[in-house]
């Protein structure tokens, strides 16, 4: 089985991923919009194959063709966001129905629509007393696909957005793996 990877940020997800994905016989590529991001590192430090593809002067939709002709390819049969810090056009959506998944990282459909940290920043302003992270099937509304997982950690009066992070990111290794096994 051949996937792809999208990632934008520092990838704290992706070792334990790409090592996940070894154990079951996947083969990962990652494509990145970000030439200098740590998940582009980390992939190359995993000898993942990786793919820096410059959104400069592109539209979204031009860009995502880029992507899509790797994609086709590479043989990819499904792709996970892993902090990819884009909006998906329906070029992709509609090449890869259901088979898009995103991570993401609040209890949705609480919290949708937000970013990394500012999600959890804003999940420590309400006061919540539960936080979590949430894998969904990328759709054409930011956020609202349908969800496949979800795991929940309790968010303690002294969290901050980045010790919050730190407890929702182990939650997003473990649903990452068990999404592997389930796409298998
Ligand atoms: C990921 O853990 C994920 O929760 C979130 O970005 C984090 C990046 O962490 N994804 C989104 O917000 C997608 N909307 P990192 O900087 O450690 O790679």
């Amino acid at each position: 089985m051949n996937i792809a990877v999208l990632a934008s940020t520092n990838g704290t997800n992706l070792p334990q991923f790409f090592s996940d994905a070894k154990k079951l016989g996947i083969r990962c590529i990652l494509i990145s919009n970000k030439q200098d991001c740590g998940a582009l590192q980390k992939a190359k430090n995993e000898g993942i194959e990786s793919i820096f593809i410059s959104p400069t002067g592109k539209t979204r939709e031009d860009f995502d063709r880029e992507i899509l002709q790797i994609l086709i390819q590479e043989k990819i049969q499904h792709i996970f966001c892993i902090g990819y810090m884009r909006i998906i056009s329906s070029v992709l959506i509609e090449a890869f129905p259901n088979t898009i998944y995103n991570i993401h990282p609040s209890l949705l459909p609480a919290f949708a629509g937000g970013m990394d940290t500012d999600v959890h920043a804003q999940v420590i302003k309400k006061r919540c007393k539960v936080s979590g992270a949430t894998v969904h099937i990328i759709s054409n509304e930011v956020d609202e696909g349908p969800i496949l997982m979800q795991k929940a950690c309790l968010v303690e009066d002294n969290d901050t957005a980045e010790s919050l992070k730190q407890k929702v990111q182990i939650l997003e290794q473990e649903m990452l793996g068990n999404m592997l096994k389930k796409i298998i």
